[in-house]
This record gives structure tokens, sequence and C-alpha cells, in this order.
């Protein structure tokens, strides 16, 4: 699809994550000279960083196929040993929000992850009986958007832990170039910035803000994107300077107006604005925290001065 030609294929043309990138190059280089598979590899950070992507070029970098998977979508442990006894010697098993997966598929995980077998539990009762099945070696990539969610025995069995990072804004400026360029859309440099700049590190958004920039170029302009387009176009999305969005806003506000300014805890804000407490907890709140918006305490949360600042209200003393 569309969607996936947006996605780069190669480490070399991957943009940003330079750490995590300079790593796999070396880890993917080994495995393959050595002819062996690539170690189990644990992806961590803010959802739309690229996760998905990377498990992607993995793959493809060591010449094998990918299989994709959820945590919540493997709901007995049949269904994980019918996805692994399917796998061909060395494919990459992709499994996304590996911190939902039930406990006791997880544990079918452990020696499948370690040895390559199965233990299969034949019967029940006295005469229950345990079948080990040899399994193709193979690489897991696991991605989680909090690596504190996932047990310590599953998080050990990974040999390469990976931890994704806001990008920078000239990455996304680049990345937001490409990405017109597979659009053929015209695009100037203070338009990719403005792009980039509002899109909260994070290249999912970044291509995103992109698709209804370009919109509204079409419709309302001639079709290239400047800047003057892509501010007033982003202003009419509700996306701020910063590139906080309804959302946030409620959020922040809600602490502001109801709780004085915190500290509060997370399910007393998430029911207070009717948002769910896990999608605050994974996606609002770590760029909060990493722009110095929120702040955690034993307490509760806490907005800075940072916040009545960027809303033009009194700080409070
Ligand atoms: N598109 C989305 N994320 C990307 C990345 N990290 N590099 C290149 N293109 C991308």
């Amino acid at each position: 699809s569309f969607e996936q030609s947006l996605r780069p294929r190669l480490l070399k043309t991957y943009i940003g994550q330079n750490q995590v990138k300079n790593n796999l190059e070396i880890f993917i280089e080994a495995a393959r000279n050595r002819q062996e598979t690539l170690d189990h590899v644990l992806l961590y950070g803010p959802p739309g960083l690229g996760k998905t992507t990377l498990a992607a070029v993995i793959a493809n970098e060591m010449g094998v196929n990918l299989r994709t998977t959820a945590g919540p979508a493997i709901e007995r442990p049949g269904d994980l040993a019918a996805i692994l006894s399917a796998l061909e010697p060395g494919d990459v098993l992709f499994i996304d929000e590996i911190h939902r997966l039930p406990r006791a598929i997880e544990e079918v995980l452990y020696p499948a992850m370690e040895d390559f077998c199965l233990d299969i539990v034949i019967g029940t009762g006295p005469s229950a009986r345990s079948v080990r099945l040899d399994l193709p070696p193979f690489t897991l990539v696991g991605a989680t958007t909090r690596a504190g969610a996932i047990s310590a025995p599953l998080r050990d069995r990974f040999g390469v832990l990976c931890r994704l990072e806001y990008y920078e804004e000239r990455d996304l400026v680049t990345i937001v170039r490409r990405t017109a360029d597979i659009f053929d859309t015209a695009i100037d440099d203070q338009g990719a910035l403005e792009i980039a700049r509002r899109s909260r590190g994070t290249p999912r958004i970044a291509n995103r803000l992109l698709k209804r920039v370009r919109d509204y170029a079409q419709v309302r302009a001639q079709g290239a994107i400047t800047y003057p387009i892509a501010q007033q176009s982003l202003e009419l999305l509700q996306v701020d300077r910063l590139g906080l969005d309804h959302i946030d806003h409620k959020l922040l506000m809600a602490i502001i107006e109801r709780f004085k300014g915190g500290p509060v805890g997370l399910d007393t804000i998430a029911a207070s604005i009717g948002e769910e407490s896990t999608s605050i907890e994974d996606v609002y709140e770590p760029y909060l925290l990493q722009i110095g918006f929120l702040q955690r305490t034993p307490r509760g949360r806490i907005v800075t001065e940072n916040v009545y600042r960027h809303f033009k209200l009194e700080v409070p003393k």
C-alpha cells in the first residue's frame, strides 16, 4: 500500500534514532556473517516512533520473512504455538504491544526464545504429560510503549534492548521532505520546518499532519506547501505551536482549573476528562513530560510554570 511505501526498508534510509541504528547495524552484520539468527530484540518507547518499521527493516536486512502479531491478539497458548510452529528458519516474529501478552502465554514464549522449543502439555490430571517440540531458530522482535510493564523474566530473554527516542526537529524535517517527495507535493524549507515543529517528535504525527496540510494547500492555494499555508492549516486543525492538540489542552487545563495545578492522580485526571488512563499514560503524558510541561511526583502529576506561560495565564505563587 501507499502507507507501506512511506516506510523505509533499509537501515540506511531509516532517518534518525542513530544510537539504535548504529547498534543494530553491527548486530545484524555480525549475525549475517556467522550465518546465525539475530538475537531477540526489544524495542520500547512512545507510540509512533517507528517500532513496526524497524521490525520490518530488521527482517529485510536479515533477508528473512516478517511475521506480525500483537499481544492482545494471542488469547490462548495454542494461538502462539500455531504462530511459532509456522515459522521458517531465521524468520522475524514481531509481537507488538508485547506487554499485553497474558501471563500464561509468556510462559510458552520462554523455552521458545531460549531453546527454540515448545513444551506442550497433553491431557489433564494425573495422566497429563509434557511433549517437547522443536522450532526453527527465529528472532523475536517485541515492541512496547512501556518497558516497565513487561515482566523481568521476559525482558531478560531479549539480547538486544533498544529505546526509541523522540526525533530531533531536523530529522523530522527530512522525513517530511521525503514523504512530500513521495506524494509529489512541493514544500519549502519553512513549510517543512513548521510541520516538523508541531509533530511532537513523532514521524507518524509528522506524516499525518503533512497529509492534512497538503489537502489544505490543494484546496485553498495552488498546491505548494509554504510557511503561511502550513501555519494556517495547522491552526485550523487545532494543533498549536508546540504540536499540542485538543486533548493535550483539555488535560493540562483540567489539572489547572479543577486541581489547582496538581498534584493529582492519573486515574482522577482520566475520569475528569473522559479519557482512558492508559492512553494518557502511553500517548499523551510522555511528550508533556519530555517538554517539561508535566512532572510526576509520588503524590501525582503536577503542571509546571511553562504550561501557565504557554496558555498566557498568570503563574501562581
Ligand atoms: N517515515 C517514518 N519514519 C521514518 C524514518 N524513521 N525514516 C524514514 N522515513 C520514515
